[in-house]
C-alpha cells in the first residue's frame, strides 16, 4: 500500500512546488521592487469579483518579460493555478502554432495531460469551458497581434471571479483593441540614470558602484544605453574583461560612432569583439537554435571542429546567450535574435549566404540552383 502511496505524494507535492517555484529573473536585477508593486496595485487582487487584464507596454528591452516574471513570482500563490505563456509572436509562426499554446494553458492549469485540440474554434472553446472553475493567473508574453489574444484569452466571461491575467506587448494597439483600457495599461519606463549606472556596474564590477577609477567612463558609457537593461546587461558584460582605461576609452570612443547607434548597434560591438569561433555559434543561434536542446547542437559543432563548451561559456558570460537550466535549452533574447540574423541577411544576396531560416527563401535559393 506504501509503495503505491508514495508516487502519489511525490506527484501531488511536485505539481504544488511547480505551480509555486520562482521562474527564473535577471541575474542581477535593479529596480523590479517598485515596479512590481505598481502592477500589483493595477492588478487589484482584493476584487475578488472581477476578473482583471492587466497590459505591460514597452520597447524591447526595456524589461516587460521580467517585470512580467517577477509579478507572477509575487502573486502565484494566491491563485489555483498559474500559467506563463512566452514568446507568443515567435512561437505562433509554427506549424499550429496558437492551437499549441492554447493546449498549454489547459495542460498548465489544469495538470492535463490528454486534451487535445485539433483546431482554433475547439481550443478556445476548451478553455472557455474548462478553465472557468478555478482562479487562475495566466500570463501572455511578447504578443503582436490582437489575433492571438482573441484565441487565447479571448473574453473576461471565460475565467472564474478572482482570475487575473497579465499581457506583454511592443505594440499598444493591440491592448486597445483587446478592450484594454489607458488605466489597465502599465507603460513600463526605462531605467533612471542611477539605476542604469547601478545594473552597468553590476555586470562590468559586480558591484553596485563602479570602480572609483572607472567612474566617470561608467557613467558615460551606461548613459548611452538609454536606460534599456538589455543593452546595459550585454554592455557591463563586455566591459567586465577590459582592464585599463585606454581599453575603456576605445571601446566608449566605438559605441559613440554611427555604426553603433541604436539598439542593435550597440549590441553588435559586443558581437564584433567575439573570434570567429564564438561568431559562428553565435549566429547559429540566433538563426536556428533559439528555444531548441543544447545538446545535438553540441555534437554538431564539435563535429565541425568548433569548441562548444568553450565558446559558450563566453557567449553565455557577454550576456549574448543564456541556457535554461531546467530545459536545458538555448535562450535570445528577440533583440539580439534580431542583431544576429541581420549579421547574415547583409552578408550577401540569399544564394550566398551561411545560413537560411525563412522558408521561402529556402525554397527559392533550392530552386534557383537547380
Ligand atoms: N529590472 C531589471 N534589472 C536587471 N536586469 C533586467 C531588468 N529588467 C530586465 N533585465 C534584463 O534585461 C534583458 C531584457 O529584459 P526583458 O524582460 O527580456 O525585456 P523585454 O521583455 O521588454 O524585451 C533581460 O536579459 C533581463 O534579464
Ligand atoms: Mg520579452
Amino acid at each position: 500500500k506504501e509503495q503505491k502511496l508514495i508516487p502519489f505524494i511525490i506527484k501531488r507535492i511536485l505539481a504544488y512546488v511547480s505551480k509555486v517555484a520562482p521562474l527564473e529573473l535577471a541575474k542581477y536585477p535593479v529596480g523590479l521592487h517598485s515596479r512590481v508593486q505598481q502592477m500589483i496595485n493595477l492588478l487589484d487582487l482584493e476584487a475578488s469579483n472581477d476578473v482583471i487584464m492587466v497590459g505591460i507596454h514597452g520597447i524591447g528591452g526595456v524589461g516587460k518579460t521580467t517585470i512580467a516574471k517577477a509579478t507572477r513570482n509575487a502573486i502565484a500563490s494566491r491563485f489555483e493555478a498559474t500559467c506563463f505563456i512566452s514568446d507568443v509572436k515567435n512561437k505562433v509562426k509554427q506549424v499550429n502554432g496558437l492551437a499549441s499554446l492554447q493546449l498549454q494553458i489547459i495542460t498548465e492549469l489544469l495538470n492535463d495531460k490528454h486534451s487535445t485540440i485539433t483546431d482554433l474554434s475547439q481550443g478556445t472553446n476548451l478553455i472557455e469551458r474548462r478553465i472557468h472553475s478555478r482562479r487562475v493567473l495566466i500570463i501572455i508574453d511578447d504578443v503582436d497581434d490582437h489575433e492571438q489574444l482573441k484565441e487565447l484569452v479571448g473574453s473576461r466571461s471565460w475565467f472564474c471571479h478572482g482570475s487575473r491575467i497579465i499581457i506583454t506587448t511592443r505594440y499598444k494597439h493591440v491592448l486597445n483593441v483587446h478592450g484594454l483600457k489607458e488605466e489597465e495599461i502599465y507603460e513600463l519606463q526605462s531605467l533612471t540614470p542611477r539605476e542604469s549606472l547601478e545594473l552597468f556596474s553590476l555586470h562590468a564590477f559586480g558591484t553596485a558602484t563602479p570602480f572609483k577609477e572607472y567612474a566617470r567612463l561608467s557613467e558615460e558609457i551606461a548613459s548611452t544605453a538609454e536606460g534599456l537593461p538589455l543593452t546595459l546587461e550585454v554592455l557591463g558584460s563586455l566591459f567586465f574583461d577590459k582592464r585599463g582605461e585606454e581599453g575603456w576609452e576605445e571601446s566608449l570612443g566605438r559605441l559613440r560612432k554611427d555604426e553603433h547607434n541604436g539598439v542593435h548597434g550597440k549590441l553588435r560591438l559586443s558581437y564584433e569583439e567575439l573570434d570567429e569561433t564564438e561568431k559562428h555559434i553565435f549566429l547559429d543561434i540566433a538563426c536556428f537554435l533559439q528555444g531548441k536542446g543544447t545538446e545535438n547542437a553540441i555534437y554538431m559543432w564539435r563535429e565541425s571542429g568548433l569548441f562548444p563548451v568553450i565558446g559558450l561559456k563566453v557567449l553565455i558570460h557577454k550576456s549574448l546567450v543564456k541556457i535554461d537550466s531546467i530545459f536545458n535549452e538555448f535562450r535570445m533574447h528577440d533583440q539580439i535574435q534580431e542583431m544576429g540574423r541581420r549579421i547574415v541577411s547583409q552578408e550577401h544576396h540569399p544564394e550566398l549566404r551561411s545560413r537560411l531560416w525563412r522558408s521561402d527563401e529556402i525554397l527559392d535559393v533550392l530552386q534557383y540552383k537547380k
